[in-house]
Formats: C-alpha cells, structure tokens, sequence
C-alpha cells in the first residue's frame, strides 16, 4: 500500500473514540496529515481536553506501524486542543420582521412628558378596535412607559427558534401586538444607553420581532431631536410621522425642532399631522367645561403656520391620567376622552 494522506485517511477510519466509539476522521479530529519522506505527520484536534487523548495516539501510532512498517510516526502526531467557535447568530440588522407590516408610522415630540405614549397606545387601540391588524413598538429605550400604560409590566416575550434566527414574539393585549425594551428589563432598573447601542435596540424591538402581517406599526419614538433619534428614524422603512405636542410655547418651540427632523433631508418622512393633547382641561364634576391652562389654540395656529393637518385635540382629563396608571387604555371606554382617541384614528385612516 501508497503510503499517502488518502491510504492514511482510510486506515484511521477504524480507530475509533474509546468513549463515544466514533471513528476518528469521522469525529473531525484529525486535521492536516502530511507525508514527509518517511515521516507522516498530523494534528489531532480536541475542542476541550480529552483524557483519552494519549490512548487515540497510541491506537494511531499502533495501526500506522502495522500497514507501513517502514513509516515514523511516532513524536510526530501533535495535540491541540481548540474550543469551538459558537455559531455566528444573524445581527439584528439581518432580520426581516418588518417584511409583512403595511405602514409604519412613528409618534414623535419635541418634548418629553407632552403624552407621545398616552396618543400612541391609545391611537392603537382604537385602531385596532376599527378590525385594523396593529402593532406598537415602545422606542423609548431610556424610559419604556408602554408596558405600564398596558398593564403589562410582568409580561416577558416569548421567542420563536427558526433555524439559527431567534425570533422574538410580540406581547397581545387589547387586540395589539406589543413590544418594549421593558418587557426585557426590571421596572427600576435605570437604561443606560450610548447612542450605538439605543439603535442597535431598537433594531431589534422593530425586525427581530415576529409581527406577521400588519396594517400598521406605531413607533412610539423617544423625546428629543438628537443624533440618537436620527440614526433611529434613518433606520426604519417609516410612511409618516405624527408629531404630538401641548399647547404651551415652550413645548411648540419644540415641536418645529422634531418637525425639522423629520423633513431633514437624509431622512425626510412626511408629516402626516400633529396632536395637541392637554388642549384643555374639563374637570369630571363639569363635563361641558373647558379651562385652556396651556393657552388656547397654540398648536392649530403651529399647524397652519407649517402647512401641516391637525389630527386631534385630547383634552386634560383624569380619566386620562387615571387610565396610563391603571393599565387600561382610555380608548376603549365609551366617553369623552375616549371619543377623541377615535377620532384621531378615524382621521388618521
Ligand atoms: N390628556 C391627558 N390628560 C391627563 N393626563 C395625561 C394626558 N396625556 C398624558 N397624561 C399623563 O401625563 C403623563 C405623561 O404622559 P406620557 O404619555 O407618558 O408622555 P410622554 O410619552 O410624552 O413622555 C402620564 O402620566 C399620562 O397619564
Ligand atoms: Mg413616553
């Protein structure tokens, strides 16, 4: 017999692991085999040590001496032991979930505390009670309030396994399909971010996510008009943005800034219209009454100043308040407040 790297090969093929009794060429552990002169030389590879490792050299060195007496093997089979790279998983980035979702609207304000999660949740759910397929992703990855608003602060996603793609599967409640950094996290944990990673997140919270088909995507964006939101908006397929804002001057200088953003132009999403939540305030006990605490017609006159529709006027209700605390959407009671809701979703359509 040719003493060559094939006649090799085929003779290794009976020695066999003493413990799992798989052959040796089969088990991957021989690596580069070489026929020098006289010499044959290879490398046995362990992905963690082997305590047969001696035993399997000896059987090799053993069945080499038989079929080539005239070979040397001995002192020339070198060990190694090399852990196993885990298998790549896909990058966020790799992921399609947004493949099936029609539109993708984001909820954006210049100024944090304006009610953005209170019109996103709420226009969701009235959404979806006029039959729409809808989805709402809490983008605020420094201060996720959804899971609250939803009464869902305990509800942790369940994750599909689909080849070497994890994917993760939104929390349903009130006819919406869901997902927040929260549902990850302990409500008091603080979320420190740098920028990278808050996009990187929010990566994952849009297409890592499994939202079959859906009419619409509501992305409920964090305050501000930072760099962060600009790689975040840059990032997403969006059809339009809703701007919300509260009738006070400093939250409208604001809302020009977020307005701004969204016409910059390396991203330039239209503005399908903004929302003046607290344009008023009714106390419960007297319904027909309007108190504008905020100043009165602010962001109709802000509307018209930008050419921009105004979609809904919510008004300052504890009913409203009450609602984001309890966990039960507004929008799915029969009165008033929950009246506006419905219409900035009849509007909106
Ligand atoms: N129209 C409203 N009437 C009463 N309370 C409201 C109204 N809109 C928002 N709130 C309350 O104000 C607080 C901030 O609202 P939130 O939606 O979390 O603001 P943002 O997301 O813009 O920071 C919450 O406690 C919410 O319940
Ligand atoms: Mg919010």
């Amino acid at each position: 017999m040719e003493m060559n790297r094939h006649t090799i090969e085929t003779l290794l093929r009976a020695v066999t692991h003493p413990t799992t009794g798989t052959d040796i060429i089969s088990m991957g552990l021989v690596e580069n085999i070489q026929v020098d002169g006289h010499k044959i030389r290879m490398r046995l590879v362990f992905s963690q040590p082997d305590p047969q490792a001696s035993a399997i050299k000896q059987a090799i060195e053993q069945r080499l001496a038989n079929a080539f007496p005239e070979g040397e093997v001995k002192g020339h089979i070198m060990e190694l032991v090399r852990p196993q790279k885990p298998a790549a998983k896909p990058a966020a980035a790799e992921y399609d979930g947004l493949a099936g979702v029609k539109q993708i609207v984001a909820v954006a304000s210049g100024k944090g505390g304006v009610g953005k999660s209170t019109v996103a949740v709420n226009l969701a759910v009235a959404l979806a009670a006029r039959g729409l397929k809808v989805g709402v992703v809490d983008a605020d990855v420094y201060g996720p309030s959804v899971p609250k608003m939803i009464a869902a602060e305990t509800a942790r996603p369940d994750v599909r396994q689909d080849g070497d793609r994890e994917w993760i599967l939104p929390v349903e409640r009130y006819g919406v399909h869901w997902m927040s950094i929260g549902f990850f996290v302990a409500p008091e944990q603080p979320l420190i971010w740098r920028g990278p990673m808050a996009t990187n997140a929010l990566r994952q919270l849009t297409r890592q996510v499994d939202w079959g088909a859906l009419d619409v995507l509501l992305i409920d964006l964090p305050p501000g008009t930072g760099d962060v939101h600009l790689s975040m908006i840059h990032d997403l397929p969006l059809t339009g943005a809703i701007v919300v804002s509260t009738p006070q001057a400093v939250a409208l200088s604001d809302v020009e800034k977020g307005v701004n953003m969204f016409l910059n132009k390396d991203i330039r999403v239209d503005i399908l219209g903004l929302v003046e939540n607290m344009a008023w305030f009714t106390p419960a006990e007297l319904p027909q009454n309007r108190y504008y605490l905020f100043g009165r017609g602010g962001v109709a006159a802000l509307a018209e100043k930008l050419r921009l529709p105004l979609l809904a006027q919510i008004p300052l209700v504890q009913s409203i308040c009450d609602s984001g605390d309890s966990g039960e959407p507004i929008a799915l009671r029969s009165d008033a407040a929950g009246d506006a809701f419905r219409a900035l979703a009849a509007k909106l359509l």
